[in-house]
C-alpha cells in the first residue's frame, strides 16, 4: 500500500468500497465513462438504462476519489447564495439553478425508490443560521431571492428547532436530503451491470481524444466510443480551458458518535466564510448512538499545511454546541469552486468532438454530480435538456463578482510561479526530513519534492506539476504533494496522480532531462 494513503471517511468506515478486474485490451462501446464517483455513475446508470453500451473507467474504487470524501448534503440550499447567483445570472439563471438542484434530489429519490438502493436516503430540512457577522436582515435577503428562483417554501423561523444550541434566527429550506455515499452507488453498480454496462478499476486513463469515434486510453488499454464523458472531479481531456475558471479548496470534516436523538436530523449551515456543515447519519449496529458529521475550515489548496490545527479549531467548534466527546474520524476533500458560481456540465470547452465534462462541484458535489448526470445523459442521447445553456463550460459570464473571482484566482496563480525562482528550499539537506514526511530541497536550479518513507528511504522527485509547471506543496494530513494552481495532487512518492488535470506522476529526479 502506497505511503500516501489518506484518511478514512465515515462511508468509507462503514462500507466496502467496489473494485472491479482493470480493462485490458481494446473496447468498442457506445458510451466511455472515466471516473466512477456520483456523476459518472450517475450518467453510466441513465444511459445504460436507456440502452447505450457503457463502459466505466476508473484508477480507484467506484467512490474512491472525491465522492468517497463528501458529506453527502442534498441541497438546494445554494452554498454561494441565491442573492448572490441572480446578480451573477439573472433571475432566470437563479431560478433554473433551483430547478437542477431540486430536480437532483427528486431524481435520486426516484432512482433509490425505483431501484429498491437501500442508502439510508431521507427527506430532511436544511438550515442556514447566522455567523456573528450577519443578522436576521441576511437572511431575509437569502429569503426573498429564493422566493424569486422558485423556492417559495422557504421560511425565516426564530431557530432551529430541537438543536442543543441556540441557533438564532435561521433560513429553513424544506424538503432537502442525506443519504449514505457509497450505498448509493452500490445500488448503481447493480443496476448498470444489470442493463449491460461494464465497469473496470485499476484503470488509469491519461489519454482522451476527441472524434467519431472518440477515445480513452492509458497503459494496456483503450476504449472507442461514440462518446467520450470525462467525470473525473477534475477534467484530463482539456489542460488549460476550464481549469482558469474554477480554484480548487481543501475542506476538512470531523466525525464523532451522540446519543441518538440528541441532535435533529437535519442539514445545517452557518453564514462564516468558510462555512461550517452539518449532518447525522445512523451509525449501524450502534442504534443508541449516531454520527455527527461537522465540516468546514477550508482553504486554498497548496497554500496551508497546518490541518491538524483546522481539524481542532471543528472539534472545538462542535464540542460547544453538540453532545459529541470523542472524534473516531477525521478526513479531508477538494472542492473546485468556479469563478461564477456554477459548475461546467456539458460539450468539452476546449473542442473535442464528442467528449463531455463534469466539472466545478463547489461545495454541493452530491446534487451537482447529479445534474451532471442528468444533463449529460440527455446531451448523449440527442434530447434537450433546460440546464444545457446555464451549465455550459463554453460560456463567459462577465458580471462583476465573476470576474473579479476570476482574476483574483489566476493572479493567485500567476503568483505561485514566483516558486520556480531558485530561492532555496524549505529544507537546506535531506537529513531534516523525518520518516514520513516531506519537504522541497533545492538543488541547483530544480526544486525537488523529498519525501522520506517511514523505512527511512527517501523519494526524490522534480517539484513542477506536470499540468502546468507550478511546485507542489507537501501536504502531511493527506501525506501528498499538492498543486497550488489548479489542484492536482500527486502521491507521497511523487509516482501516482491523485487528482487531475496533471495527467503524470512527478518526474523522477535526476531523469528531468
Ligand atoms: Fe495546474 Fe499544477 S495543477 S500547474
Amino acid at each position: 500500500m502506497k505511503s500516501s494513503e489518506r484518511s478514512v471517511s465515515v462511508w468509507e468506515a462503514t462500507r466496502e468500497q467496489r473494485e472491479f478486474p482493470p480493462l485490458q485490451g481494446e473496447v468498442r462501446a457506445e458510451v466511455c465513462v472515466v471516473g466512477a464517483g456520483i456523476a459518472g455513475m450517475t450518467t453510466a446508470y441513465l444511459l445504460a438504462k436507456a440502452g447505450r453500451r457503457v463502459v466505466v473507467l476508473d484508477d480507484n474504487a467506484v467512490g474512491g476519489g472525491e465522492t468517497g470524501q463528501t458529506t453527502a448534503h442534498l441541497t438546494s440550499a445554494m452554498d454561494d447564495y441565491y442573492h448572490v447567483l441572480e446578480k451573477v445570472h439573472g433571475k432566470d439563471g437563479a431560478r433554473l439553478t433551483r430547478d437542477s438542484h431540486q430536480g437532483a434530489i427528486d431524481a435520486i429519490e426516484r432512482i433509490v425508490t425505483e431501484e429498491g438502493i437501500d442508502c439510508d436516503f431521507a427527506r430532511v430540512d436544511g438550515y442556514w443560521f447566522c455567523g456573528p457577522e450577519h443578522g436576521r436582515d441576511f437572511l431575509e435577503k437569502e429569503r426573498d431571492a429564493a422566493h424569486r428562483a422558485g423556492a417559495t417554501d422557504a421560511e425565516v423561523v426564530e431557530r432551529v428547532p430541537g438543536m442543543p444550541f441556540d441557533t438564532g434566527p435561521a433560513l429553513r429550506f424544506p424538503r432537502q436530503g442525506q443519504f449514505h455515499v457509497l450505498k448509493y452507488l452500490e445500488g448503481l453498480v447493480r443496476c448498470i451491470e444489470r442493463d449491460g454496462g461494464a465497469i473496470h478499476t485499476g484503470n488509469h486513463v491519461d489519454g482522451v481524444e476527441g472524434g467519431s469515434p472518440a477515445k480513452a486510453s492509458g497503459k494496456g488499454f483503450t476504449v472507442t466510443a461514440d462518446a467520450v464523458v470525462v467525470a473525473t472531479n477534475s477534467p484530463i481531456s482539456d489542460f488549460v480551458a476550464v481549469h482558469t475558471k474554477q480554484a480548487p479548496y481543501r475542506t476538512f470534516v470531523v466525525a464523532g458518535r451522540v446519543p441518538a436523538g440528541s441532535v435533529p436530523r437535519v442539514l445545517l449551515w452557518d453564514s462564516l466564510d468558510p462555512y461550517h456543515y452539518v449532518r447525522t447519519q445512523p451509525a449501524e449496529g450502534d442504534p443508541a448512538r449516531e454520527w455527527l458529521i461537522v465540516g468546514g475550515e477550508d482553504h486554498k489548496t497548496g497554500h496551508h499545511d497546518d490541518a491538524d490545527e483546522r481539524f481542532a479549531r471543528l472539534e472545538a467548534w462542535t464540542r460547544a454546541r453538540f453532545p459529541v466527546q470523542d472524534f473516531e474520524l477525521r478526513w479531508s476533500g477538494q472542492v473546485l469552486e468556479p469563478v461564477d458560481f456554477l459548475g461546467y456540465l456539458g460539450r468539452d470547452p476546449a473542442g473535442h468532438e464528442n467528449v463531455y465534462i463534469a466539472t466545478g462541484d463547489s461545495g454541493q458535489g452530491m446534487t451537482h454530480g447529479t445534474i451532471a448526470g442528468l444533463l449529460i445523459s440527455d446531451l448523449v442521447l440527442g434530447r434537450a435538456n433546460p440546464w444545457e445553456t446555464l451549465y455550459d463550460p463554453k460560456r463567459k459570464t462577465l458580471s462583476v463578482d465573476s470576474v473579479k473571482m476570476f482574476l483574483e484566482e489566476n493572479l493567485d496563480v500567476a503568483l505561485q510561479y514566483k516558486d520556480l525562482l531558485p530561492t532555496g528550499g524549505e529544507v537546506k539537506d535531506a537529513g531534516e526530513i523525518a520518516p514520513g514526511t516531506g519537504a522541497i530541497l533545492q538543488k541547483g536550479l530544480t526544486k525537488v519534492a523529498a519525501y522520506r518513507d517511514q523505512g527511512g528511504t527517501l523519494h526524490q522527485r522534480v517539484a513542477n506539476c506536470t499540468h502546468l509547471g507550478c511546485i507542489v506543496q507537501w501536504n502531511s494530513e493527506e501525506k501528498s504533494w499538492d498543486c497550488p494552481c489548479h489542484g492536482s495532487r500527486f502521491s507521497a512518492e511523487g509516482d501516482q496522480v491523485l487528482n487531475g488535470p496533471a495527467l503524470g506522476p512527478l518526474k523522477p529526479y535526476g531523469e528531468e532531462g
